[in-house]
């Protein structure tokens, strides 16, 4: 039954995960969300069709809706292999990432880390046009792992040091409450920002998201968001971006044990917000080139 994603079932599943597992190391549920909520919206004609191909009935074409997927069967022990396609460690202090020195899973196993996991979901979503008779890959699973992984990728505390799990182990207080550095990121900033600023309604803030990359400050910025060459390079400069962000937002000016409030806030939830939706129009730009007619390359600026 648990492995079964289609009908009641699986609904009933998602809600007790969801319910039971509040701690999970990603985007919060929000984030994620709105990264494959703005992806869907800017899906060409051939890429909205085969997202709706590939989604289980009962979403109703909603891509969004299972785009936490990863992160609820992480553990589960037909996918623990997917555990390191989340994140990166790179070394300690040295603010950088470099794929053949970082991206591999415990063991040094090649590849397995969420830069690695982008291209190669986006490589198996390549088969999709040549029809259904491959059926080396599970195409649905491919799609809901492309559309998580490209917004852990953009989570900047995603690519993070080494030694304190991308900031898990840096506890210290956000306002009122415990937290820790790497949950600031991923869900602190974005459910203070809903609350504060948007009546904890998600589609005010999404509209907000849209309306600064479609005119507002982000609108200049956005051409070159598709600035890479390939499958490979694109999300190697997605995390190296990451762990800029990370060394001089996240862990910049933070001592473990102290309380973030006002001013962290303020100054950093631009940058979140920014990482979402540049997460949403990359997804969409792969999506498209993927589904589209020339398939070969992830996109160039136009
Ligand atoms: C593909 O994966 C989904 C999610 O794990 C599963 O529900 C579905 O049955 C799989 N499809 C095939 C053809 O194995
Ligand atoms: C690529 O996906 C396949 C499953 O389709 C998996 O066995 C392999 O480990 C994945 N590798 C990476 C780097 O994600
Ligand atoms: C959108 O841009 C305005 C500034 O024009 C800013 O105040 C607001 O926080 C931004 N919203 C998001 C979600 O980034």
């Amino acid at each position: 039954m648990g492995l079964n994603i289609h009908g009641e079932g699986f609904s009933l599943l998602l809600c007790l995960v969801l319910v039971s597992a509040p701690g999970a190391w990603s985007w919060s549920k929000e984030g994620h969300v709105l990264t494959c909520r703005i992806a869907q919206d800017l899906l060409e004609p051939a890429a909205a069709e085969a997202v709706q191909n590939l989604l289980p009935p009962y979403v109703d074409g909603d891509l969004s809706a299972l785009c936490v997927w990863p992160d609820q069967i992480r553990h589960w022990y037909k996918y623990r292999w997917t555990s390191p396609l989340h994140f990166i460690d790179t070394p300690d202090d040295a603010c950088s990432f470099d794929y053949a020195r970082d991206c591999h899973g415990p063991k040094g196993l090649e590849d397995m880390c969420v830069a690695g996991a982008i291209s190669n979901f986006t490589m198996q979503l390549m088969h999709y046009r040549e029809g259904s008779s491959d059926r080396r890959y599970n195409l649905t699973e491919s799609l809901l792992f492309l559309s998580h992984f490209m917004g852990d990728v953009h989570q900047p505390m995603h690519v993070g040091f080494t030694s304190d799990k991308g900031g898990n182990t840096i506890d210290l207080r956000w306002f009122r409450h415990k937290s820790n550095l790497h949950h600031v990121w991923d869900r602190e900033i974005i459910l203070t920002s809903l609350a504060d600023f948007y009546g904890k309604d998600m589609d005010a803030l999404q509209e907000d998201l849209h309306k600064n990359f479609t005119a507002g400050i982000w609108s200049d910025d956005i051409s070159s968001w598709g600035d890479c060459d390939n499958l490979f390079s694109c999300p190697v400069k997605y995390a190296q971006e990451s762990i800029s962000l990370a060394c001089k937002y996240g862990y910049g000016g933070v001592t473990e044990g102290e309380t973030l409030s006002d001013d962290y806030f303020n100054s950093r939830m631009p940058i979140v917000m920014k990482r979402i939706a540049q997460g949403g129009v990359r997804l969409a730009m792969a999506l498209n080139r993927v589904f589209g007619e020339h398939n070969q390359d992830i996109p160039r600026p136009t």
